[in-house]
């Protein structure tokens, strides 16, 4: 069987963790491939609300098996933590939570260096959620990292005194003050590995081609979103990992003909968290009212996320360099009650009008124009099934078809696991 992969196409927080969690029923393995605990992905059912950074969204449901990739940067503290809160709802995951002994640990030491990192860029920062994503990500392709197949070697702590004794040095570079208590932070991360050992280590890229063979279902998860791609994003303003198709391929060691359907998910607006450009982001009532009526604060970090306008040249970019098979809409319910919808269908640039996503896109080097759209009044949140939209929503939707080539199969209309239109 073909791998289906499901991931962001905007600036993240698209509700990947809902939709893997409604579509994990059809898969026999859930497998993450790249990103880590600067994830936040939310599942909400039964009245819970479940927050993950780096465990798949696949773990609340009694036979998936969840894989964390290679490709994946794993803070042992912040697992140990994501494995308590799911022990506290009585979940079983040592039997169904497997590790790739390829995957990268995030060392405190590389969270000290993040933030002297972002300190140190004043202004200019990324807005990084400091998890230690990009120094981690640096000493992996500078082949300098500590593995998770490491933590099997007898000599395993004489290669993370060296590494963090060399990260204590680089630490002397930045100009800036971090405050920080070594001693502690061992401590609290020798706990981390100690727990992540009671999970079992395996060579996942042959674990899942093995599985491929026997037919069983995969289903890969990303993290962030392609305009956060290290490639293909915003640059710098993104993050450290290939969050689009290609990542996937890395991250598991999945051959790019084994990927079967591609899920493109996005917002029925668009949000971002972080410094960088945002060409639709409103800095007016309709801005605030979405980043109310949507709750849009980051679940990793809890800061406000900015909101405006779908952006349809953004959206189209990441359907092709993805090769988005299904798109799904989400959050349409948070749209209801604007008198009047825009959608970015072109740019300005360099005094042409352009409808492909250009090297530049701040707001000195673009404009934005808009094709409006109908609002709709009506309450989604109780509406369970495509006959039921506001016909204005299915104008929306409809355009956004027609001008990305993909059809929208799902559309979201509330944060629970049951508010969810398949079309
Ligand atoms: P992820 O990182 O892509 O998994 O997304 P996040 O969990 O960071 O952010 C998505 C937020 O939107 C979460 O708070 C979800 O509970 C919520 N959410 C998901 N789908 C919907 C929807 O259709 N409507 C509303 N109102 N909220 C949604
Ligand atoms: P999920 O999987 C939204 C953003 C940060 C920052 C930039 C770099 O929940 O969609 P990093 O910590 O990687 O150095 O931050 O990327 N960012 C996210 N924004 N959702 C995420 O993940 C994100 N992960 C990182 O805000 O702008
Ligand atoms: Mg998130």
């Amino acid at each position: 069987m073909a791998v289906d992969l499901l991931l962001g196409l905007q600036w993240g927080d698209e509700g990947k963790g809902k939709i893997v969690d409604v579509l994990t029923q059809n898969y026999d393995i859930i497998a993450r491939f790249q990103g880590g605990p600067n994830a936040g992905h939310t599942l909400i059912f039964d009245g819970f609300k479940h927050v993950l950074h780096t465990i798949p969204s696949g773990i609340f449901h009694k036979t998936a098996m969840n894989v964390v990739g290679n490709g994946v940067v794993i803070d042992p503290v912040i697992f140990k933590k994501e494995l308590e809160n799911l022990e506290k709802h009585d979940i079983e995951y040592v039997s169904k939570l497997l590790i790739s002994r390829k995957a990268h640990l995030i060392l405190p030491t590389h969270r000290l260096l993040d933030a002297a990192s972002e300190t140190s860029k004043g202004k200019a920062k990324i807005g990084s959620t400091l998890k230690g994503i990009g120094p981690t990500y640096m000493d992996k392709t500078g082949r300098n990292g500590m593995r998770v197949g490491d933590l099997e070697l007898e000599n395993w702590k004489e290669k993370y005194d060296a590494l963090t004794a060399k990260h204590l040095s680089m630490l002397n570079y930045f100009d800036v003050q971090v405050d920080y208590n070594l001693a502690e932070l061992e401590a609290e991360f020798c706990k981390g590995i100690d727990k992540l050992r009671t999970l079992q280590f395996i060579d996942s890229e042959e674990y899942l081609n093995n599985a491929m063979k026997e037919k069983k279902t995969i289903l890969a998860e990303g993290a962030q979103g392609s305009l956060l791609d290290i490639d293909f994003g915003t640059y710098p303003f993104v993050t450290s990992s290939n969050t689009t198709a290609a990542g996937a391929c890395t991250g598991l060691g999945v051959a790019p003909n084994k990927i079967g359907e591609v899920y493109g998910i996005f917002k029925a607006y668009t949000t971002r968290v972080g410094s960088g450009p945002f060409p639709t982001e409103l800095f007016d009532e309709d801005g605030a009212t979405m980043g109310r009526v949507g709750n849009e604060f980051g679940a990793t970090t809890g800061r406000p996320r900015r909101c405006g306008w779908l952006d349809l040249v953004a959206l189209k970019y990441a359907v092709d360099i993805n090769g988005v098979t299904q798109l799904m809409m989400m959050k349409g319910d948070v749209l209801s009650g604007f008198e009047t919808l825009k959608v970015a269908t072109s740019y300005n640039y360099k005094g042409k009008e352009i409808t492909h996503l250009p090297y530049n896109i701040e707001p000195e080097n673009v404009t934005v124009n808009y094709t409006e759209f109908k609002g709709w009044n009506a309450d989604l949140t109780k509406m369970t099934s495509a006959e039921s939209l506001p016909k204005n929503l299915l104008d929306y939707i409809d355009f956004i078809e027609k001008e990305t080539g993909v059809p929208v199969k799902i559309v979201s209309v509330g944060p629970d696991r049951k508010q969810t239109i398949m079309r």
